[in-house]
């Protein structure tokens, strides 16, 4: 069998550095998996809806490369990314008698990304993970530069490890399957990518935005890419978040609210981001920093990607309450990602009176 053809897109990070590879078929292709450090044993962390569709395929493909795989199924949803469901990947490591140089694969969309790789950070003080990301947003942003986390009721990922996996394997063949509400989660992060980053690259989402949403491979793949080399980009220049990475949480810290306000999995991560984004925008321009056209078109391509644009009713002060507990805020204080102009984002702190203008310009 000839090895799948892939693209690959590289962070470079020093010795924590490692490629994405993208392609159609790459999960189920043992070549994908060549090169890794070598251990006797592999655990795939994945999750029941996962598992049934990829599971036996991967597991298959790591045979050659591992003496022992075992399997964990955590449980599927974003209500589950919580200590229990990763405690549950520690049982799995410990009564299958794991050494440290075990390797985890994260098989399955964000949830499991971010649990099995804070599973990889915990074992033994570091094991190594793959990431075999199955969603579009999974692909374009959480499986990539190493954030991982589990929930606490008062706020989203607040706990957590930067901790690199040593390759992710990003194959757009299993998009096929992906739930139609997933696909647009997704758009989501890809969208994100254009108005902090790339106005090009935003134009050319508003073009194929039908193309997207059809699953085009082509479009997939390019969308993928593109989305990983800017993360990339970011990554490379500021791993641990202490200024510039802050930038890729454009429309979070209003969608974190949402998510958190409303009980997690209520609102999908991508659609509070989706929302969050519009809100985020309309902040910008109540800064003064872009204009009225430039959110109306912004809301307009999260609008046909299929997200909501309009927050819940959750109360001004809720909102402001939760967003105290973003990771950015400071002192109390909180922060917003802000587009300066198309393509350009900052940091900012905002008035507390304009942030309320917002909120109800912008919720139910
Ligand atoms: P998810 O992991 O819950 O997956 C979405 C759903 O799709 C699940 O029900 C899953 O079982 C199902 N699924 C996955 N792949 C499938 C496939 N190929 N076919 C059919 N069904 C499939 O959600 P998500 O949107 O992938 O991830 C959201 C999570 O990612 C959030 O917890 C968010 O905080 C996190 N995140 C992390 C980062 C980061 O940098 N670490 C970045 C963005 C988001
Ligand atoms: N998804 C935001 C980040 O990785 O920094």
């Amino acid at each position: 069998m000839t090895a799948t053809e892939f693209e690959k897109v590289t962070i470079d990070l020093g010795d924590r550095g490692y490629d994405i590879l993208i392609g159609s078929g790459l999960l189920a292709d043992p070549a994908s998996y060549s090169g890794l450090p070598l251990g006797t044993d592999a655990l795939i962390v994945t999750n029941p809806v996962v598992g049934a569709l990829y599971g036996r395929a991967l597991r298959t493909a790591l045979g050659s490369n591992y003496r022992r795989v075992h399997y964990a199924e955590l449980p599927d949803g974003e209500a589950f990314k919580d200590w229990p469901a990763l405690n549950s990947i520690f049982d799995a490591l410990m009564t299958a008698g794991c050494d440290r140089k075990t390797t985890l694969f994260a098989l399955g969309g964000g949830v499991v990304g971010d649990m099995a790789g804070f599973a990889a950070a915990c074992y033994m003080r570091g094991v190594p993970y793959v990431q075999v990301p199955t969603t579009l947003l999974a692909q374009v942003d959480s499986s990539v530069g190493g954030k991982t986390a589990i929930n606490h009721p008062l706020g989203k990922n607040m706990i957590g490890a930067f901790y690199q996996p040593v390759r992710v394997v990003a194959d757009l063949g299993v998009l096929a399957t992906l739930p139609e509400r997933e696909v647009a989660a997704g758009l989501a992060e890809v969208i994100k990518y254009g108005p902090i980053a790339d106005a090009a690259f935003l134009d050319w989402i508003e073009n194929s935005l039908p193309a997207l949403k059809a699953r085009n491979t082509a479009a997939l793949a390019h969308a993928v890419r593109r989305s990983c080399e800017i993360k990339a980009s970011v990554v490379a220049q500021d791993e641990r978040e202490s200024g510039l990475r802050a930038i890729l949480n454009f429309g979070h810290t209003f969608g974190h609210a949402i998510e958190a306000g409303l009980g997690y999995g209520e609102w999908l991560h991508g659609e509070a981001v989706g929302c969050g984004m519009v809100m985020a925008a309309e902040l910008s321009m109540r800064m003064g920093l872009i204009d009225t056209g430039c959110v109306a078109r912004l809301k307009a391509i999260i609008e046909r990607a299929g997200l909501p644009v309009r927050a819940p009713a959750l109360g001004a002060d809720r909102y402001v309450e939760l967003m105290r507990h973003d990771k950015k805020s400071e002192g109390g204080e909180i922060r917003f990602v802000v587009i300066e102009s198309m393509g350009h984002a900052a940091v900012r702190a905002a008035p507390d009176a304009l942030v309320r203008e917002v909120l109800l310009a912008c919720s139910d």
